[in-house]
């Protein structure tokens, strides 16, 4: 056993050496621990395709694993009350502040990211930021959990939300926390920001939910899969802490196990025919502001190779930007947050063009020297003053609108 384990720490202090050269862009703070970060993330991620290579086990099974090292129990506080609960039957974390309320409190529902094959509210840093928020804001915060693509696949992830939320929303239950109906938001990063969009547009297009979202507030979303060659793919191929070849990997989960999917999106050959009219949603080309564009020539999609017949690919509920114009118009203010370092930074910034298109409030925040997921990284041992800088931007401005 301890051969073993020798063995294991053995192969990890090699994987980890050959990972560390990635470069960091000069404007990076922290470099060290970024380049350090990155290589612990890359080692981990080359190990899950390592042991589903030789069939021990699936990819997203030892990267939930490993997840799963960083949970917490809830733990109430001086001024904040923590508890594990169900919402029907979707798992939540409640922080409910102590102090007396002569009025009633405004609420954030947080939905966390990790690909939508891992994670959880538990993990340190969304137990941390959620209950900063709670404390910051003196607001009631409630923490979603969904089932993950380890098992199960769209529409499971999106509709975890919409049950949780609408049954949050409630009369009786927003009494009983003590909840304003008129000042609630929801939030959420990575993939939890797609599924945040995704329930948001859900909610104010459904003529039966009686109280609207307020606000919502996106940071570094997924928000599309139409197109995989877009710049920022493009520019952040071997991005820090997030390939371009992983996010294919892990948001084809969203959709099948079928390996022919992310084979297909590597070349941008993934959409059906009958895709060509939702191009115009997600063209880059005139939805990036100038400055993104830079450098890149936009190409057709080439259309209708799959021989895999999957909706889910079509389907605004999976993929917001998806969603046409008449459609977005009903949407609340909205706070997108983009990072420049990020496969996904093009998602953000194409959302944010098509909202303020119509007429849609939004606030925008790009982060200059901005990775993905920087808010995981805010509690030590991995903590970065990028991730403490994001979470302040999103929090002031939560503090204003809410
Ligand atoms: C995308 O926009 C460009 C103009 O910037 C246009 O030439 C091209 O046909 C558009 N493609 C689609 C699929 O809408
Ligand atoms: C948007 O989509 C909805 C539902 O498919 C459709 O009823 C509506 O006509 C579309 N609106 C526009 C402007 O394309």
């Amino acid at each position: 056993m301890v051969g073993f384990k020798a063995l294991c720490f053995g192969l990890f202090c090699i994987l980890f050496a050959s990972h560390i050269y990635t470069p960091v862009p000069d404007n990076v703070e922290e470099s060290w621990k970024v380049m350090a970060l990155d290589a612990t993330a890359k080692t981990c991620v080359f190990t899950a395709l390592f042991l589903e290579k030789i069939g021990i086990m699936r990819f997203e099974e030892f990267l939930s694993m490993v997840f799963m090292l960083d949970y917490t129990q809830p733990v109430s506080d001086e001024y904040i009350t923590v508890t594990d609960n169900t919402f029907i039957d979707v798992p939540v974390r409640l922080y409910l502040p102590k102090r007396k309320s002569e009025t009633p409190r405004r609420a954030v529902i947080y939905i966390h990211g990790g690909g939508f094959c891992c994670g959880s509210f538990k993990q340190t840093a969304y137990d941390f930021l959620n209950r900063w928020t709670a404390n910051r804001l003196d607001a009631v915060v409630v923490a979603v959990d969904y089932r993950l693509t380890s098992q199960y696949h769209f529409p499971v992830q999106l509709e975890d939300g919409i049950t949780a939320v609408k049954f949050f929303l409630q009369d009786k239950i927003l009494r009983k926390y003590g909840v304003d109906p008129n000042r609630i938001c929801i939030s959420g990063d990575s993939s939890g920001g797609t599924l945040t969009a995704a329930i948001t547009q859900e909610m104010q297009n459904d003529p039966e939910i009686k109280h609207k979202i307020k606000i919502q507030a996106l940071l570094y979303p997924a928000l599309q899969v139409a197109d995989s060659n877009l710049p920022s793919h493009l520019d952040n191929e071997h991005g820090i802490l997030l390939t371009r070849d992983i996010a294919i990997k892990l948001v084809s989960l969203y959709f099948t196990k079928d390996e022919a999917l992310p084979q297909a999106m590597r070349q941008n050959q993934h959409m059906p025919l009958e895709s060509r009219h939702l191009f115009k949603l997600v063209n880059w080309s005139t939805l990036l502001p100038e400055k993104y564009r830079k450098g890149h020539i936009y190409t057709e999609p080439i259309l209708g190779r799959p021989n895999y017949l999957l909706p889910g690919l079509l389907d605004k509920r999976a993929l917001p930007l998806l969603a046409n114009d008449s459609q977005l118009q009903n949407l609340p203010l909205t706070y997108i947050l983009t990072c420049q370092y990020d496969v996904l930074r093009d998602d953000g910034l194409m959302y944010v063009t098509r909202l303020r298109n119509v007429g849609v409030q939004v606030a925008h925040d790009h982060v200059e020297d901005g990775i993905h997921g920087a808010l995981s990284y805010m509690s030590s041992p991995f903590h970065l003053r990028l991730g403490l800088r994001i979470r302040d931007m999103y929090i002031s401005w939560l503090d204003e609108n809410l």
